[in-house]
């Protein structure tokens, strides 16, 4: 059976199989990768606790997949090529034997360091080589990573490394961002006020801001490359990994307070990264693939570094924003390098949108093979101006659905294979089986049904556990609907059997594609002094998709009221960082509630919305006047 799927009726055929024989299916498409001792049994698996295990008893490291053995045969060609934040600063191409060398010689940095199997591995960098680099050399020695996404405050930061009990840390001094140049070394020190059990913070200088180095606990990334040996580091065996031993923690919010560290797997994750980027984008070989997602996201996990590098594939990483210089940015990209596949996010194309057809006036973007979305509903107008002026209708374009916890890509069309339908992530890859759920917990079988979106069976991928708390993974993903695994989104299948992602069902929020969960933003808001109480909902945003509404209580009528939000603004800041921050604060004197104390958040979210008409039935809330008062006040 061929890994790479090349036709509509061979689609449906592995799909057919794969639903009839999981195992037999997955052990063929296994077989294409690099394994130091073959797994002995596929699959393993129930929902109840959950417990699943793939490739029981295989042995592999996943780096000798994404880079080793390639060499003989593309040691030469570009493995990663980067482009920097400053148009003045010249890129860089790193070949596949470049990336060995790297990838050894830091493997060894972290040995030196102490650094072993298991051990947990907190990466806070921006978007250069080195964060890859990172990553393969925690994989290469087993070290488990657990990299965060820029955007997250020292307290965000905290609580994670807390969490994971990671011990090391690897961090730049600083990082460009379009025209802003973000402190990271400094936010990392505010992080380990809290966090005493942090040895050893190796850092990568990379802006020259000046930085506190503690000795003894800080060191200079380029210092500790001068004690290795190339000798011993080129002939260092990686760590030979069991199948089910985690290769990474990765946070992300749910619908309580605290985030969840994720974790994913060595060998199933690294079977379904790279057999979904194969078939979703259709990669060739010698193809440049950029996603323009950030590494600190699943996207950046599956689609920047392991499944593209896995696949012997070349990715193009960015390190700035799509809007800097100019709203040209990213088109000058695809013209300089050649891209041929390019993957970004709804959020991304509404706000260049903005801008009109004049940044692309005069580029030359014939390169383009493929396109992609990912992260949140793409509305229709946006997928056509990208089809239309991006792809100049000639580039299929894939809607591919996915969360952290899958690992790899779910839903989506296969590019020229299957079909599209705008604002469809359509069919289910093989493997995948979906199923439609009612609030009573039944199946809703047939064409033109909408429902809550569940997975009846294990796929490689699917997440192991939430770090440290077994019991929270099967409370928040298996306990919902009996002997499935719940996504949290709702989906409408049309007559052709097609899905359609229609957002979240539970509260948590999709913000510019980052996921935001509400009680995470109002535990910040409320930690604010003369906060009483918050509510907080999503609103359609033209642009960010949705954008976070604030239902505030004070102790008293505030002096000044626009300072009063600036300064929640600056605790929802510190708190979780930038992503998190309201677009708007209203000020209320009560909260629609139930008898029980319940808030009743849909009249909430109507209000915010602006559909006045449509809030329904106030009368059994404890004080229905607060709903008149919040809809006088709503900005
Ligand atoms: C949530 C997962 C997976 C990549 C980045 C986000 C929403 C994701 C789509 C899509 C509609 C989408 C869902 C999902 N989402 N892709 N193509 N169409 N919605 O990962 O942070 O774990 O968020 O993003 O609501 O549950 P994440």
């Amino acid at each position: 059976m061929a890994f790479q799927i090349k036709s509509y009726e061979e689609y449906k055929e592995v799909y057919a199989r794969s639903v009839a024989e999981p195992e037999a299916f997955w052990d063929d498409i296994a077989a294409n990768f690099y394994w130091r001792k073959k797994w002995n049994k596929t699959l393993q698996w129930n929902f109840k606790q959950p417990d699943v295990k793939w490739f029981i008893n295989g042995k592999l490291n996943i780096t000798e997949n994404c880079i080793d053995r390639h060499l003989a045969l593309l040691g030469d060609q570009p493995a990663i090529i980067w482009e920097p934040n400053s148009k003045d600063e010249p890129h860089k191409v790193i070949t596949y034997n470049e990336l060995h060398l790297q990838v050894t010689r830091f493997a060894q940095v972290l040995r030196n360091n102490g650094i072993q199997k298991g051990d947990r591995i907190c990466i806070y960098m921006g978007m250069i080589p080195e964060l890859a680099v990172a990553m393969l050399a925690c994989a290469r020695i087993g070290a488990i990573h657990s990299v965060i996404f820029g955007g997250f405050s020292a307290n965000s930061i905290a609580d994670r490394l807390q969490d994971a009990q990671a011990a090391h840390i690897i961090t730049c001094d600083g990082a460009y961002r379009g025209a802003k140049d973000i402190p990271l070394k400094n936010i990392i020190d505010d992080a380990l006020v809290s966090c005493p059990f942090v040895k050893k913070v190796i850092v990568y200088q990379r802006t020259h801001t000046p930085v506190s180095m503690i000795k003894g606990r800080d060191e200079w990334w380029h210092d500790e490359l001068q004690k290795v040996d190339d000798e011993t580091a080129g002939t260092t065996p990686a760590q030979e990994m069991d199948a089910e031993d985690p290769l990474f923690i990765l946070y992300t919010s749910g619908s309580t307070g605290k985030p969840k560290g994720v974790v994913h797997s060595s060998a199933g994750y690294m079977v379904y990264a790279t057999y979904s980027f194969v078939n979703v984008f259709q990669y060739q070989p010698g193809e440049i693939h950029f996603c323009t997602a950030d590494i600190g996201w699943i996207t950046g996990h599956s689609y920047i570094v392991y499944g593209v590098l896995c696949a012997g594939g070349t990715s193009l990483m960015y390190e700035g924003i799509p809007t800097f210089p100019d709203a040209g940015r990213l088109w000058d990209i695809v013209e300089k390098h050649k891209v041929n596949i390019l993957y970004t996010a709804p959020t991304a194309i509404r706000s260049l949108m903005a801008y009109g057809t004049p940044p692309i006036a005069g580029k030359d973007l014939s390169s383009l093979r493929v396109l992609g979305t990912v992260g949140e509903p793409i509305n229709e107008e946006a997928w056509h101006w990208y089809d239309e002026h991006i792809g100049k209708k000639r580039c299929p374009i894939v809607d591919t659905w996915f969360q952290t916890e899958n690992g790899g890509i779910l839903i989506s069309n296969m590019a020229g294979v299957t079909p599209a339908k705008p604002s469809y992530a359509t069919l289910p890859l093989p493997g995948i089986q979906p199923a439609l759920m009612d609030e009573q917990g039944n199946e809703i079988t047939g064409n033109s049904v909408s429902g809550n979106l569940c997975i009846k069976f294990p796929w490689p991928s699917i997440l192991r556990t939430t770090y440290g708390d077994h019991e929270r993974c099967r409370l928040n993903y298996f306990a919902t609907y009996h002997n499935m695994y719940f996504t949290g989104d709702g989906c409408y299948r049309d007559e052709n059997g097609f899905y359609r992602i229609t957002g979240r069902v539970d509260d948590v929020l999709n913000v510019s594609g980052h996921r935001i969960g509400t009680a995470e933003v109002e535990n910040a808001i409320n930690m604010q002094e003369g906060v009483l109480e918050s509510a907080v909902v999503g609103y359609h945003h033209d642009i960010k998709g949705q954008g976070i509404y604030a239902y505030v209580i004070l102790e008293k009528e505030p002096e000044d009221a626009p300072l009063m939000q600036a300064c929640i603004l600056q605790t929802v800041n510190r708190i979780i960082g930038p992503i998190a921050r309201p677009d708007k604060i209203q000020f209320v004197k009560g909260l629609p509630k139930t008898r029980s104390g319940k808030i009743m958040r849909r009249i909430l979210r109507k209000i915010a919305e602006g559909d006045m008409a449509n809030i329904g039935d106030t009368s059994t809330l404890l004080d229905p006047a607060v709903v008149e008062d919040i809809k006088t006040g709503k900005i």
